[in-house]
């Protein structure tokens, strides 16, 4: 009976999103931790190409509505895979939903644990508490990675004693759709942890790319100043909203305009990576603060995630 249930999952990963199924990975058992946008994102991918999840945060309802998240973006893959058939799709969600488990308790099942993927509150204090106390709970083999956006991420694991099997795994909202995965590799990363964890990123079904531990990695160290020189323009009246987002699009091809991305992915999300490197780096005019984002976010306009940013949004 199991034994057919796995072969029904694979063969909808086979025909779906995955066709190679951890196969060779010495990842098969993953804990996220954090369930919000990115981790329930992080926990759906690795549950869709056929690894054990167990997703990780403080309360039970703080979970449930990430079950909630994961069901529906499920059942817009599985309305793409499978467009005319009911039973098939019914399925493939009811299996893939079947690989997570939910979980208050960061080191429930860290004895079999391949990979804990940690994604939640950009603070590296907290961040550093957390993996001390899985360092201690976690067997030898456990490899460690963070998913943080714009903090370092050896500093991060210098709470462990497991420099050289901890690394970056960097995901982009929405997770289920975007792409790229951002590996990254610090000074004391050992090659054979970066492999694996650039074939588990292959495994998810997307395109892992390397990278060092510098601010921002690749693609937020490009994206971040953008966005912020979109609000500059505005702040200086250059152009409206609605123009700046509309030129982005139609001129350069890019999917949403910068004040729209920024909608996004939360104002107070982009904020805290451009404080961050401005302490660091006060003297880079990149990072100068924004006087409309910083009114903005004090306002509590996040973004879609608060009903208002720089645009309206339906809640
Ligand atoms: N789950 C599953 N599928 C989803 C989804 C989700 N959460 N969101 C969108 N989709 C699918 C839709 O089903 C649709 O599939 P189809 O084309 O096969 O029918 C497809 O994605 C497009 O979605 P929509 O039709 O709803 O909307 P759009 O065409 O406007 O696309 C978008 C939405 C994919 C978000 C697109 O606008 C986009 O790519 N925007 C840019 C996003 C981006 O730049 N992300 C990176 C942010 S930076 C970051 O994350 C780093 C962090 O550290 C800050």
């Amino acid at each position: 009976m199991q034994a057919l249930a796995a072969r029904s999952l694979c063969q909808h990963i086979t025909r779906g999103m995955a066709t190679s199924v951890t196969r060779n990975s010495p990842i098969n058992n993953i804990t996220v931790i954090g369930s919000g946008l990115m981790g329930s994102g992080i926990a759906q991918v690795a549950a869709q190409t056929g690894h054990s999840v167990v997703l990780v945060d403080q309360t039970d309802a703080i979970l449930q509505k990430a079950k909630e998240r994961i069901a529906t973006s499920l059942k817009r893959v599985a309305s793409k895979q499978y467009p005319d058939d009911a039973k098939a799709m019914k399925q493939f969600m009811t299996e893939t939903m079947s690989k997570i488990s939910m979980s208050e308790d960061p080191t429930s099942n860290i004895g079999s644990c391949d990979l804990i993927v940690e994604a939640i509150v950009e603070n590296m204090a907290i961040k550093q508490k957390l993996f001390k106390q899985l360092d201690e709970a976690a067997p030898q083999k456990t490899i460690f990675a963070s998913n943080t956006s714009s903090l370092s991420i050896t500093e991060i694991a210098s709470a462990t004693d497991r420099l050289d099997r901890f690394g970056g795994l960097h995901f982009f909202n929405p997770v289920p759709v975007m792409k790229l995965v951002e590996v990254i590799k610090c000074n004391e990363t050992s090659q054979e942890t970066f492999d694996s964890l650039f074939m588990f990123a292959n495994n998810l079904r997307k395109h892992p790319i390397s990278c060092k531990d510098t601010p921002g990695f690749v693609v937020n160290r490009l994206l971040v100043p953008y966005l912020v020189e979109g609000v500059r323009m505005l702040e200086r009246g250059d152009a409206s909203a609605r123009d700046i987002d509309k030129a982005m699009k139609l001129g350069a091809g890019y999917p949403m305009g910068p004040l729209e991305l920024l909608d996004y992915v939360g104002l107070d999300t982009t904020k805290f990576i451009l404080d961050g490197w401005h302490e660091k780096e006060p003297d880079n005019p990149l990072f100068n603060p924004s006087e409309l984002l910083n009114s903005l976010v004090k306002d509590g306009k996040l973004g879609m995630k608060t009903g208002e940013g720089f645009y309206q949004h339906k809640k």
